[in-house]
């Protein structure tokens, strides 16, 4: 929920949140909620504050040897005894509506009917893609697919059915969205990302937020979203997960942080805190990040919630608290709100004495404890804390799989279409290899079901795998498949079958990539594809035949030794349950494919440079003081997405040569033109350069998209307006500063340039 409009002023680039004057007057609804919360708290014991801070999960209050039953002894405990406020996750795998129903209702039973001030339990879930712990939950691609859809209103959509299918179950509170920057491409959660760009990351993160919030966290198609995990998680210098970042003041301000200001802009109402360390310091122990940053400069005002186990480790982990008391105290006095312990109620314990002790004031927790309630009043859980009756309506809706047909459709990036081989008509016979082909776990990734996903008879049915898929269309007689559903099965890389079999085909479609991960357990040392990977593919080779290369993956493996050998090459990212039939689909040319990758794609593993790097890193200097300019050399760039379509582009115009005051816009206009003989969709991306500043600046930056859609011949006047703020990077004073110069707009391979005056 937006709460507060905090004037964002730019002085000599600083932003400064004007917040005592600037704030617009409260409405009554608002008002009203405070004085809940207050009146609230005046009634609290200090022992129930401090249950309301902490979080469990849902294995406390199970009985031994079950995951959907709930102990009455152990629920009494987690209420009654150490009178928790908020229960999280599932055990095992997803739960079909009623099992949620029937455990949420006997949670709540007892909260508001047993507890001295009726305070209902407010339960939070993982919806990373979609409802994935809820049976028969809508899955749509994971964020990496969705930022290559290039396609905002798309992704709302996605989180709007998200919500409502999650509320559905009597679930009001959604973990998500991962805000993190996708520039660390080893780490196992990329996947879970938007990518590395800075604009498309905060875009695609606040329209999330804004459709899973609605306008009333108290209707049933909302859910309070959590933008996570704050601040600098994404990128681990091991690149190993849950291990520590060192990030540049000045890059955590421009790159890390404004993904997390536009998220608090769009109103999210909830803030998940990064399980790693930034420059020596545990976030979960900062005060600089969880006050100073995060509540002073952003001016978020919603809930802080811990992320698993964190509070424990800043002592058994990071080591900066000698006993798991300390770690309490240090991560409540820097501004944790709410713990997810999860599997006991040290937190309570410790909590209780530090408070006794005079260690932790009680004005923090009445602050934590009122972040909480007025949370909980929002989602309406003080009025009716059961699932909504006619909520339940809203799930599993067939609309929603339309959704998620598009969604994958529009994420399908083609990377390679060498003397268009690509679309492959419907009468071919075709050969379908790889560990990818007949894998669900492959085509969902992390989060689907269970929490690795990796768990192929969790998925429902009728999912399609890509072998399936493929069969529906082309028909069975036409497609030869000795790809098996287990990822590692020996016939999944039998090379002299191919062989054997390529000889019946017109073509091979070899889908490789990763099985599906999630967290820790994904990291890898190499980001090279594996070997009996790339032994399939050479195999490929040898035949001779047309290759088609699917690739499914949750982060960019290097294929720089088999690329120039694919004819085609289409990345699938993790497309969800509607992604077997979407390849399907751009493979015959029913869909024009138009994704555009969010990250920029490797051509070698210690070579990870990406797309807005320093023009010194392009220079490559093999021989001393002779050097080029070849030194950037991905595989693919960002941006990167073929059509089968051609789209030209001309007349790029701006409208004037300069800007000069703070709300003076420049527009910047170019015609496209679809020359192919199909119609497509297609995005128009500006970027803008700035020759010369105080900092280096980078090479170009994404500051505006627009995706249309061209029919033969069409041609259409994209237009884009950019500001004083469009012009502004980190200056030598870690301040947002715009310096007087020219700047160069850079619309695909056109370009024209206007200047800044003060
Ligand atoms: C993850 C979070 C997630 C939490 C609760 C943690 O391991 O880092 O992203 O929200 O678990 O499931």
């Amino acid at each position: 929920m937006l709460n507060h409009f905090p004037l964002i002023v730019f002085f000599s680039g600083l932003v400064i949140l004007l917040e005592a004057e600037a704030q617009p007057p409260k409405s009554s609804n608002e008002t009203e909620i405070d004085h809940k919360v207050t009146e609230l708290l005046s009634r609290m014991s200090m022992e129930e504050k401090v249950g309301q801070m902490s979080q469990v999960a849902i294995d406390v209050i199970l009985k031994d040897n079950s995951s959907t039953q709930l102990d009455p002894q152990k629920l009494r405990k987690a209420i009654i005894e150490k009178k928790v406020g908020s229960i999280l996750n599932v055990k095992g795998g997803a739960y079909t509506l009623d099992e949620w129903h029937n455990i949420l209702s006997q949670i709540q039973e007892l909260a508001t009917k047993e507890t001295p001030n009726s305070i209902p339990v407010l339960y939070g879930i993982d919806a990373i893609h979609g409802s994935n712990y809820i049976r028969g939950g809508t899955l749509f691609p994971h964020n990496i697919g969705m930022a290559a859809t290039r396609n905002l209103d798309l992704a709302g959509e996605t989180a709007h059915i998200t919500a409502l299918e999650t509320r559905a179950s009597g679930i009001r509170w959604n973990f998500d969205p991962v805000l993190g920057m996708g520039r660390e491409p080893l780490w196992s959660r990329f996947e879970e990302t938007f990518g590395e760009d800075v604009y498309l990351t905060s875009k695609m993160g606040a329209k999330m937020i804004s459709a899973y919030e609605k306008d009333n966290l108290n209707k049933i198609d909302a859910v309070a979203s959590c933008m996570k995990h704050f601040i600098g998680y994404s990128v681990p210098g091991s690149g190993k997960d849950r291990t520590p970042s060192y990030i540049p003041e000045r890059q955590l301000r421009e790159i890390f942080l404004p993904p997390f200001q536009a998220a608090v802009e769009a109103g999210t109402s909830t803030v998940m805190i990064n399980s790693g360390e930034v420059n020596g310091v545990p976030v979960h122990a900062s005060s600089y990040f969880l006050k100073t940053i995060l509540r002073e400069e952003l001016g978020f005002e919603g809930l802080a919630v811990s992320d698993w186990e964190d509070i424990k480790r800043l002592h058994t982990r990071h080591k900066i608290a000698a006993t798991l008391k300390e770690a309490v105290k240090i991560a409540v006095n820097a501004g944790v709100d709410m713990s997810m312990i999860p599997y006991d109620y040290s937190f309570y314990d410790y909590l209780v004495e530090l408070v006794k002790e005079g260690e932790v004031d009680i004005a923090r927790i009445d602050e934590a404890v009122g972040r909480i309630l007025k949370l909980k009043i929002e989602l309406g859980l003080f009025e009716n804390a059961f699932p909504e009756k006619n909520s339940q309506d809203n799930f599993g809706e067939k609309k929603y799989t339309q959704v998620a047909k598009q969604a994958a459709l529009e994420s399908i990036t083609l990377l390679k279409n060498e003397s268009d081989v690509l679309p492959l008509s419907v009468n071919k016979k075709l050969l379908i290899a790889g560990p990818c082909a007949n894998s669900l776990p492959a085509l969902h990734g992390s989060w689907s079901f269970t929490w690795q996903g990796d768990d192929a008879s969790r998925y429902p049915e009728s999912t399609q795998t890509v072998v399936e898929a493929f069969e529906n269309t082309y028909g069975r007689s036409n497609i030869i498949s000795r790809s098996h559903s287990d990822f590692d099965h020996n016939d999944n890389y039998d090379t002299q079958g191919l062989l054997e079999d390529a000889a019946l085909v017109d073509a091979i479609v070899l889908c490789l990539g990763e099985n599906a991960y999630a967290e820790s357990p994904g990291g890898i040392d190499d980001l090279t594809l594996d070997d009996r990977q790339l032994e399939l593919a050479k195999a490929a080779e040898k035949t001779g035949k047309p290759i088609v290369l699917i690739l499914l993956q949750g982060r960019p493996r290097v294929i720089a030794s088999i690329e120039e050998k694919m004819d085609a090459i289409l990345y699938g990212y993790r497309p969800g349950s509607q992604g077997a039939s979407a390849l399907v689909e751009v493979v015959t040319g029913r869909f024009n494919p138009a994704g555009r990758l969010p990250f920029t794609y490797p051509r070698a593993t210690g070579d990870v440079l990406l797309y807005d790097h320093k023009f010194s890193e392009t220079i490559s200097e093999d021989i001393p003081n002779l050097f080029g300019k070849d030194a950037y050399r991905p595989q693919w760039t960002f941006g990167h997405g073929l059509s089968y379509s051609t789209f030209n582009y001309s007349d790029l115009k701006l409208n004037k040569e300069f800007i000069q005051s703070e709300n003076d816009t420049i527009r910047a206009s170019v015609k496209v033109t679809n020359a192919g003989k199909v119609g497509g969709h297609h995005t128009v991306e500006l970027y803008l350069r700035d020759q010369y500043a105080s900092v280096t600046p980078s090479n170009k930056k994404l500051k505006r998209f627009k995706k249309i859609y061209l029919e033969p011949n069409a041609t259409e006047e994209v237009t884009f307006s950019l500001t004083k703020k469009d012009l502004s990077f980190v200056g030598l004073n870690n301040e947002w500063v715009t310096e007087p110069g020219e700047f160069e707009v850079l619309i695909a391979d056109l370009s024209s340039t206007f200047n800044y005056q003060e």
